[in-house]
């Protein structure tokens, strides 16, 4: 098939490539013309195991192309994928859909035979409707059909996610789009995807309830980990010991820092406004974002604690500094609240990641990249693992920075307490 994905981010990109690589010939649009020059030359210009591989594969293949020229893609396409961004509202809570809608706008001047316009972005319940309204200004309603796909991905694995999805959801009102969007699936189908057809605001819908669950889930573990704090009882014995039942399941019961990326927090804010508009009270989703916005404080609180307050001049080392690991995205990852709130105190800090420099600490003060783990180490008095690459796991601090003994915040419980206190760290972990 023909296809057009509009918005060459981490969705599109993705979503993309892997349906190249199924046999389609696909064309990602971006407004952006820095990244699509860059793609153009088998650059990638997001980190995502996997990527760069698979794109440069399709785009030799001619499978895969790329291009700043909206109309035309979408009028030598037979399905359009809309990937652009749904971030908050500024000063609000809702998600801002002016891409969504720019984009419709775009797609409503360019339609030349039958289309199907597909949303994947993340977008609150209705806005299939008004999308609908707005390319039906200038179109007749037998000439497209609006369908909700949301995409579950996660960043660091999404390649392996897009091609064994758990379960493919395609809300639509008619039975033609279904029916070719189910054969377009049907490679991922046939390897044991679940596919379900739903009405076109149940998709959006699902997509929100699925987000806000599992921010729920994080959220209620993290409570649980302070709990544990205050008792002496370990939080991993929990986790697993809640995770054996198969109706509470053992993922997302990891306690750590505060949720952040590019979903969760977003989300959970769009799907309460969403609820208020309807005057229906997610209360569970409000308390789990109030206590979500908590918990960088809290962590920062212990951060003070154990540093005895004296907080100036002191050296920290951030061990990753992205939301999660495996991802560059930078998009509500806690670092964001902590180093700003370190720096503002006084502290001095460095930080490693594995993608490297981050352009969101460039102007705060007293804030350094290293480029190594070893660089970022030195001289410094207290570590935080912030995220949990796999580079942090089996790191020998004692070879690995001589005679120096700072203190160990590991906030993702990657070691042993037992084992780094027998090196003759100071040690502290979440939840434990
Ligand atoms: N990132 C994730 O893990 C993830 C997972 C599932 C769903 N989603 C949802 O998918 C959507 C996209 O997320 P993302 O992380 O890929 O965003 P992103 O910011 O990485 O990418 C969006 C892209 O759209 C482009 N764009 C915006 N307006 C455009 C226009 N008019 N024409 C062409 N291109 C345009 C931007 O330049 C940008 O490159 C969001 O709604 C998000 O909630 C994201």
């Amino acid at each position: 098939m023909k296809l057009c994905v509009i918005g060459a981010g981490y969705v599109g990109l993705v979503s993309g490539v892997c349906f190249a690589d199924l046999g389609n010939d696909v064309i990602c649009v971006d407004k952006n013309i820095e990244k699509i020059n860059l793609l153009s030359k088998g650059k990638i210009p997001i980190y995502e195991p996997g990527l760069s591989e698979l794109v440069l594969k399709n785009f030799r293949n001619k499978k895969l192309n790329f291009s700043t020229d909206l109309k035309k893609s979408i009028k030598n396409s037979d399905i359009i994928f809309i990937c652009v961004g749904t971030p908050t509202k500024k000063g609000g809570s809702s998600a801002n859909l002016s891409q969504i809608f720019n984009v419709a706008k775009e797609i409503s001047t360019s339609i030349n035979k039958f289309k199907i316009i597909v949303t994947k972005s993340t977008v609150p319940i209705t806005t299939g409707d008004e999308i609908e309204k707005i390319i039906s200004k200038k179109n007749n309603k037998n000439k497209f059909s609006v369908v909700s796909n949301p995409e579950f991905l996660r960043e660091g694995e999404a390649i392996r996610d897009f091609i064994y999805p758990d379960r493919i959801i395609i809300g639509s009102n008619d039975k033609k789009s279904n029916r070719i969007l189910n054969n377009l699936y049907n490679p991922l189908i046939s390897k044991g995807a679940q596919y379900l057809h739903t009405s076109r605001s149940a998709a959006e819908l699902i997509k929100y309830a699925s987000n806000a669950f599992l921010a729920t889930k994080i959220t209620f573990i993290n409570e649980i980990a302070n709990l544990c704090e205050k008792t002496g009882i370990n939080i991993e014995d929990i986790s697993i010991g809640m995770g054996l039942d198969k109706r509470i399941g053992s993922r997302f019961l990891r306690a750590g820092p505060a949720y952040g990326g590019s979903c969760f927090p977003k989300d959970t804010k769009a799907i309460t406004y969403t609820a208020d508009k309807f005057k229906s009270n997610l209360s569970v989703i409000k308390s789990v974002i109030k206590s979500n916005k908590n918990r960088s404080k809290l962590l920062l609180n212990r951060v003070y604690e154990i540093l005895k307050r004296k907080i100036k001049n002191k050296k920290i080392t951030f061990l990753g500094v992205t939301f999660k690991a495996n991802t560059d995205d930078m998009r509500d990852s806690s670092s964001l609240t902590m180093i700003p709130a370190l720096s503002k105190k006084g502290a001095i800090i460095r930080y490693f990641d594995p993608t490297g420099f981050k352009k969101e600490f460039s102007k705060i003060k007293n804030v350094y990249n290293s480029n190594t783990i070893k660089k970022s180490l030195e001289g410094s008095d207290l570590v935080i693992i912030h995220t949990e690459w796999n580079d942090f796991k089996s790191i020998n601090f004692k070879n690995l920075v001589k005679g120096k003994k700072f203190i160990i915040y590991d906030m993702r419980n990657i070691y042993s307490p037992k084992k780094i206190r027998d090196q003759g760290f100071k040690y502290y972990s979440v939840g434990r």
